[in-house]
Formats: C-alpha cells, structure tokens, sequence
C-alpha cells in the first residue's frame, strides 16, 4: 500500500477526534501537495478553516492538531507555519520502504479499488455511411484511455461503441441501394464510395419529393422487419464497421460489444409512454417532449426535449435515453460516462436530467459526461487536407507513421547505426501512433488544440517521442552496465541520499494518486503530466553535472540507485500502456 495521501488521512482522523471530538473526525484534513519545498511534501490548511467554528486561532487550532498527529513512522516532526499551516515532510526511511514494496510488486505497489464497479463507457461511436472524423478520433482515443484506467483499478468495464447505425437516414440510402443501376457493384463499395453514395442518396432526397416519400416507406419497410430493407442496411452497416475496424487495429482499441442505436430501437415506444405514465409528457405541437428545468429559450420559457417528433419517429435523445434505462437495468453499471465533443453536454445535461426525473438514474449511480474540444488544423481552423478536403482517419494515421519512419532514418543516419526492416518499421508504428494518442491526451480535453505532426514528433517537449526515448534510455543503461533489471533480486535496499534520488523517489511514489485522480474526473492529461515530471526527474537523477552516478557508483548505492532505475522504467510503462502507448527497448 503505497497511498501517502491516503495514510495521512487516516492519521489526520484520528488526530482531529482525539484533538476535538469525534465529530471532527471526518473532516477533510484538506492536505496538499506543497509547491515549495520549503513547506515539506505535503500541507494542510484545516486550522485555517477550523477556525471560526472553534472559535480560536489557527496556529493554536493546528498546535493542537500536532500534538495529537501520529506519523512518526511516515514524516519528520510535524511543523506550523505561517497562519498555521500543518507541514509535513515524508522520511528518507518511509520512502524507502514504500519503494521497496512498490519494487517488489508487479502493480508497483497500486491497490485495486475497495469497492468494484460496474463501469459502462460509451466512446468513439461514429455513424455509419458516414467518414469517422477527428472528433471520433479524440473519442477512441480518450475513451480508451479512460477505460484503461478504470480497469487497472479493477472495475469491471464494459465498452461500448454506441456507432449510429439506426435512423430515417437509413430510408434515402435503402431507397438510393434499391435503385442503383448494378447490385453487383455492392460489394465493390469501401466506406469512401459510401460516403459518396450517402451524398448522393441526400442530394435526391432533397431535390425529389417521389424519392423523398419512397424514402419514407423504406424506413418503415425497415422499422417492420421487412427482410430485403434489413439486409440493405445490414450490408451498409457491414461496409462502415469494416473501416472502423482498421483503424481500431491500427490504434489498438477494442471494445467488448458494437451496440449500436439500433440495438435500442424496441425499447423506444416504452420509454415515451414510461415517460407519459410518470406524467412529464407534453404535447407540443404534435410533438411529444419533456420540459427541462434549467434550459430556456431567449424568451425564458422551458425548452422542450422532444422523444418522439410530430410524425411519430424517435430521435438521438429517445434512443439515449433508453440507452441509459439499459446500462442501468440490464448491464447493472454504477457508473456511466460517455466521451463525445462538448457541443453534445446540452444534449447529455438534458437526457440526464429527464432520466433522473423519470426515476431510471438513482442518486448512487454516478454518471459523467466527458466533453472534448476540436482538433485544429494548423491555421486554427477545422482540419482539412492540403487540397481542402476533409482528412480521412486513417490517412492521418498513417502520415504520423511515414513521418515518424524519416525522422527515425534521419536519426539513424546521423547516428551512423545500422538496423534492420523490422526494427524500423516496428519503432516508426509504435512511435507514430504514440504521437498522435500522446499530442491527444495530454491536452486538457476541455479544450480546442492544434494538431500539428512536427510538435507531436518532436524529441523534446512533453511528447510521446521524448517519454520513449527517456524509456529506452533507461533500457540502455542496462544494455551498457549489462545488469538484467529483472535480476537485481527482491532482497535489495533501497538508499535515498541525493536530493535528486529523494525527488524522484517522492514522485514514483505518486502515481497512485494520479491514477485516483483520473478515475475521479477522467481527465487523462493529469497522467500525461505525471510522466512527463517523471522523466524529467529522472533525467535530474541521471545527469551527470546535477545528478548522481549509476553504474560507476559504489555497492550498495549501485544497485539502490538500478532499482530506481527500474522502478523508473517500470512507471513509465505502466502509465503509459495507461495511455494506450507501447514503449520501445530501443528506439
Ligand atoms: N454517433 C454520435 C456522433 O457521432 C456519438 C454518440 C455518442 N454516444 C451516445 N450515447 N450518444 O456524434
């Protein structure tokens, strides 16, 4: 058990009922990372806002607090400062022991979670017929992540992709595949020439009331069941899903099921009339819809939520609403989240809110919208190619590897170093889809950024190229002192003298908190971070003017200092496969 944090909570209870009275005892010790060493590791400001309900001052409140704080195996001596801020300092001895079990641990020392949940994460989700754009990418991308997450922690996660695949799109494309000249040509159709076809299916749609009503009855050809409609859409289904599953291999991203809107497509008509039986049905202009609490319009009146239109069809809200009845009832989640660009939060507050009303989303299930911002092109406008196109997903994947492999040669070349095929062609793939998740994840995803192949390929910045490289390095000390990591036995001791050792070994021990942190608020740059401070640590720790000595050092600090070595590398990899980021021996 690693959680610093943690344990000083507990001694911060134990301290605040002896101190006060055992109602005190639950209040948050409200301790912080301290920024300035000069305030220990971590600091607390509960005196300061005890205060005024104890009715004494800080610093005699925080006096009393010490007195009482049991840490003497984990901290120095516990000071007061300033107004009566509580520091604390961790001891060499309790790093030192923490290391040592988080050494000797294959989770590197990182608990599961006490209490399991049943997590569903709707994530990626594109539409069928139609291009997967950047912001499906960013959803694949960050959801995978998350996911990744949560299941280290040991919840059970289902992942979901809620692709669109239902809708009265579906009448245009089956009445435009009815009418084709050649049904042969069917099976010649990749998701490209879908796409057009869609453009075209649209464009007769528009222009011709005679393919607009045959439109229509195909859709309810398909809501019936009709077989020759079920397989139209059957087949266009088929051709998407084939797409976006090369580019799920090429980012390596999996899901447990495909569940598509259609999947909920019976369970509409119940949840209107469920809606109607617990009277939050209104009809309003021949539609059927829900007033919202919160969202009005300019004029200030409610704004609706509309379940079933005025010409008895179901929308996206219908279909998520179900959605969420399911994952609850069926799936039995304690936790929902769903990763979509934050133009769809209205959209998300406002299911939510009806689901809550209707009595489907209990209090203790906790149900998170995860909003990301857009990906711009370097112009700072929508990304296009360079001819004004719209990129395709797998063209931008594959350009990161291109460019990944020449700057890879470039090295190669001015390194004079010989390898072979597959050493590059394997580095130039990990190091060029690590670009593209890495430049993605370490943004804070509320906001917009700019994507750019030169910043995320760089070798220095907080980029996925720098983290493998300082990876490998790592690697290459064993390579070069010829000491098998996995040999230095579970029997060392763990030294920490060096200021920069001391701070490198302060921060392994974070990671813990990290991971807490990200599965509380899903934001996975918080671990872009950490790894980032990480390396940088590490190379403080290596350098050869500031840092200390590794392989030329005297036993025992050699193989104290190899096994931060390693607990290094070992952090590394395990929060970047975190990430969905593979690393590389050598690079
Ligand atoms: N298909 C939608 C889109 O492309 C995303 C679906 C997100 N998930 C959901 N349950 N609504 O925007």
């Amino acid at each position: 058990m690693n959680n610093t944090v943690e344990q000083l909570k507990v001694r911060y209870e134990q301290a605040l009922s002896a101190a006060f009275g055992d109602e005190y005892a639950k209040i948050d010790p409200l301790l912080e990372k301290a920024s300035n060493p000069k305030f220990g590791d971590y600091q607390s400001n509960i005196a300061l806002s005890l205060a005024k309900r104890l009715g004494q001052q800080p610093r005699k409140i925080a006096e009393q607090i010490i007195r009482e704080l049991d840490v003497v195996n984990i901290c120095e001596t516990p000071q007061v400062a300033g107004a009566g801020f509580i520091n604390l300092t961790l001891l060499s001895s309790y790093l030192e022991t923490e290391l040592k079990s988080a050494y000797i641990d294959l989770r590197l020392g990182i608990a599961k979670a006490k209490t399991p949940k049943r997590v569903v994460i709707d994530f990626s989700s594109p539409n069928i017929a139609k291009e997967m754009h950047v912001g499906h990418l960013r959803s694949t991308i960050i959801g995978d992540s998350i996911a990744r997450v949560l299941e280290f922690q040991g919840h059970n996660v289902l992942r979901l992709n809620h692709v669109g695949d239902w809708g009265t799109q579906f009448g245009m494309l089956i009445t435009q595949l009815r009418e084709a000249e050649s049904v042969n040509d069917y099976d010649l159709l990749d998701l490209g020439e879908l796409v057009e076809f869609y453009r075209e299916a649209k464009k007769r749609f528009d222009d011709d009331a005679e393919f607009r009503e045959r439109s229509r009855k195909a859709v309810v050809d398909l809501q019936s069941g009709d077989i020759e409609a079920k397989l139209a859409w059957e087949f266009l289904c088929a051709i998407s899903q084939k797409e976006f599953r090369t580019i799920y291999k090429q980012l390596d991203v999996k899901f447990d099921e495909v569940r598509g809107e259609s999947f909920y497509k019976d369970d509409l008509s119940k949840v209107v009339e469920d809606l109607d039986k617990a009277g939050l049905l209104v009809e309003d202009g021949g539609a059927k819809c829900v007033f919202l609490d919160g969202f009005t319009n300019k004029e200030g009146d409610p704004l609706p939520l509309i379940v079933q239109k005025s010409d008895g069809g179901y929308n996206y809200a219908t279909t998520d609403l179900a959605a969420v009845r399911y994952r609850i009832e069926q799936d039995k989640a304690n936790r929902l989240i769903y990763v979509t660009d934050a133009g769809q939060a209205n959209h998300f507050a406002q299911v939510f809110q009806v689901a809550r009303r209707a009595g489907w989303l209990p209090g203790n299930i906790e149900i998170n919208h995860v909003p990301f911002g857009l990906v711009q092109g370097e112009d700072g406008k929508k990304l296009k190619t360079r001819s004004g196109e719209t990129v395709k997903l797998i063209d931008l994947l594959n350009e990161a590897i291109v460019r990944a492999r020449a700057d890879l040669e470039t090295r190669l070349k001015a390194e004079d170093r010989q390898e072979t095929e597959d050493f590059i062609a394997n580095a130039a793939q990990v190091v060029g889809i690590s670009a593209v998740k890495y430049a993605d994840l370490s943004q804070n995803r509320t906001s917009n950024y700019i994507f750019s192949y030169d910043r995320m390929l760089a070798l220095q910045g907080n980029t996925a190229p720098y983290m493998l490289y300082a990876y490998a390095r790592i690697q290459g000390i064993s390579r070069k002192g010829e000491v098998d990591f996995e040999q230095l036995g579970d029997s060392v001791d763990i030294l920490l003298q060096h200021e920069t050792e001391l701070t490198l070994a302060k921060h392994l021990l974070q990671l813990d908190d990290v991971i807490n942190a990200v599965e509380q608020d899903l934001f996975p740059n918080r671990l872009c971070e950490y790894l980032f401070q990480l390396s940088q640590k590490f190379n403080q720790f290596y350098d050869r003017d500031r840092g200390v000595p590794v392989l030329n050092a005297e036993e025992p600090l050699r193989t104290s200092r190899l096994v931060l070595c390693n607990l290094t590398a070992r952090t590394l990899k395990l929060g970047l496969s975190l990430l969905g980021i593979q690393v590389l021996d050598r690079m």
